[in-house]
This record gives structure tokens, sequence and C-alpha cells, in this order.
């Protein structure tokens, strides 16, 4: 370990001077930088001025004895770690179990032989050493995790995204339909008074709500003009798909995944796919990214329509009240309007 990186201060605290001139020229010529105090407040007013390394502490003294020195500096959070080594005449057991009982490290008992204090002293800085080496390892390990969970979670959200711009543009939608549908829903989660992180989850999870139309051909995905019976029966299974995607993950975001692809076309009312779930049977996120989903695609321009303007599409909404949507979820959209506005103007196409 080192301890020469910087000169150790010891303060030696003794009301008899030669006691204190004696033992501060043996430890400067050790190679330790030395100040003195003659009394208990003396000490004190010196700690409080400039923090020791290490205190040699007389517990015999007139005024503040060294027991109460020591009951001070360990009240005080900026000095309770200084190592306090009791130096006594006193060699009795009750002296010593005291000594330790106030916070003293250490029990030299007087008359002192030089070598045994310097050989204390350094043992106590060195302890000192390894305890703050260990500390700043812990937290430089625990930095590190951090750092990489937030890697992780980058990671994590960027793929995310990514594979849900790969999802709309194969869909001919675009990118930023998935992350307006990913904020709009945070906010919907929010408002709901969800807990953050019900919020986070949704959030991170609405762009998959369509990712189960991988599992559709191009034929049927990209086809101009209206779909047959039997293909509107394939497109809407791209609800169950995207489950199936995510249904075995033990992972929170991938399961609220599995939960918002399954859910994002069932209807308040009971008359949606793939499950016909009715009013609060469809969870939350569901509800939330159904109406997200929805206003973002009638407020912008698809390959089978324009994209209408805003008071026919709040129109709409309204008109699909207990039909399509949660009339409470409608009702904090519409409250907070102006929250889905801004975050529609920061994501234009
Ligand atoms: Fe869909
Ligand atoms: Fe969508």
């Amino acid at each position: 370990m080192d301890t020469t990186d910087s000169m150790r201060e010891i303060l030696i605290v003794d009301d008899r001077r030669e006691n204190l001139l004696l033992l501060s020229s043996f430890l400067e010529t050790e190679g330790y930088r030395v100040r003195m105090a003659v009394n208990g407040d003396m000490a004190l007013m010196s700690i409080a001025r400039k923090t020791p390394d290490l205190i040699l502490l007389d517990i015999r003294m007139p005024g503040l004895d060294g027991y109460s020195v020591a009951r001070k500096l360990k009240k005080n959070p900026i000095t309770a770690s200084i190592p306090v080594i009791f130096i006594s005449a006193q060699d009795d057991v009750e002296a010593k179990m005291k000594a330790f009982e106030v916070g003293g490290v250490d029990f030299i008992t007087k008359p002192l032989a030089n070598q045994e204090v310097v050989a204390r002293v350094r043992t106590h800085l060195q302890l000192i050493d390894y305890q703050k080496n260990l500390e700043r390892r812990v937290n430089e390990g625990l930095a590190e995790i951090r750092k990489l969970n937030r890697e992780l979670e980058l990671t994590q959200n960027e793929m995310i995204v990514s594979l849900g711009a790969l999802m709309e543009t194969r869909d001919n939608e675009t990118g930023k339909h998935v992350v307006r549908v990913a904020e709009y829903s945070r906010r919907l989660a929010e408002l709901n008074d969800l807990d953050r992180e019900s919020i986070d989850l949704i959030h991170v999870a609405a762009p998959f709500h369509d990712v189960g139309k991988v599992a559709i051909p191009d034929s049927i995905l990209n086809k101009p003009g209206r779909f047959t019976p039997d293909e509107w029966e394939i497109m809407k299974t791209h609800a169950i798909r995207g489950w199936e995607i995510f249904r075995h993950s033990k992972r929170p975001v991938l399961k609220m995944a599995a939960t918002i692809a399954r859910q994002h076309h069932e209807r308040w009312d009971g008359s949606g796919y793939p499950d016909g779930l009715k009013g609060e049977e469809i969870s939350i996120a569901g509800r939330i990214v159904i109406l997200a989903d929805v206003f973002d695609a009638l407020s912008h321009e698809r390959s089978y329509k324009e994209a209408w303007p805003m008071d026919r599409t709040l129109e709409y909404i309204q008109n699909q009240r207990e039909s399509m949507f949660d009339p409470d979820i409608i009702d904090l959209f519409t409250d907070n309007l102006a929250d889905f506005l801004a975050i529609q103007a920061s994501l234009t196409d």
C-alpha cells in the first residue's frame, strides 16, 4: 500500500509539553508531519481547521479529557473516520475498555516506546488506506455497472425503435409513426397515473404493436385496393402473430410488447379482434395504444387515405366513444390535447 503519496499528518494531543516534543520529533524523523495540541479544546479547534490523518490522544488532561474529545469527533461525520489512538499512563482494563467504547482504534501505554508508536501509527494509517481503496473500488464497480445498465437500456430502446421503423417501412408507413405512437402512449400512461415502471414499459413496447405484420405476405400487406374476405382474415392474424413473437419472454418489456401486439385491435365494446375483449378486459396498455395508434393513423397520410384535418380526427374519436375507445382515455386525451399536438409537431414525417 502506498502511504507516501502525500505526507501524512498526525495530531498529537497531550498536556505534557515534553511528551509532545519527544514524540513529535521522533515521528517527524519517520517522515510524518506533526501538529500538536496541549488540551482537548485546542485539539478540536485544530481538527476543525484541518483534518489530520490520525490522532494520538492523551486521556487525562485538564478541561476536556481524551474520551470527551473522541466522543465529539465520532459524532461529526467529517471527523468520525479519523483513527484515534489513545495514549495513557493508566493501564487498567477499565480505561482501555472505555477508550474503545468511545471509538478509539488502539491504546498505547505510557511511558511510550517510540518504535511501538510508529509501528501502530503505520498500521492504522494502512488500514485506513485499505478501507479507502476498497471503497473507491466498490464505487468504481458500481459506476461501471450503472454504465453497463444504461448501455443495455439504450441498446434495447434503439433496437426496438429500429425494428419498429423496419416494420413500418415494409408496411408503407413511416418510421415516425411508431415513435409518435410510443410518445402518445407514454403521455396517456402518465395521465392515467400509472407507476413509473409501467409508463416506461408502455413507452418502450408500444412501437411493437404491429410487429406481427412481419408474418403477413407482401402480396397482402402491400396490396393496393381492398382486401378479399380471406385476405382480411389473414391480415387480422398480425395481432396474434405479434403476441406469439414475444409470448415466451420473461422480460417485462417484451411481455408488455406481447400484450400490446395482441390487444391493439380490440375495441371497448367487444367488437374488436382477435379475442373480442370488452371494456377493462383490455389491459390499460392495450386501451392506451388503441387510441394512440388510431389517432396517429387518422391524422397522417396513408397509402389508402389522405391525412385527416384535426377537427375531423377529433370528431371521429369522440364518435367512437364507448365503441372503439375507453371513454376515460378519450377524456384524458382531449383534456390534454395540447400535449399530443406538441408531440405530433415535434415528430413530423
Ligand atoms: Fe395493427
Ligand atoms: Fe400502427
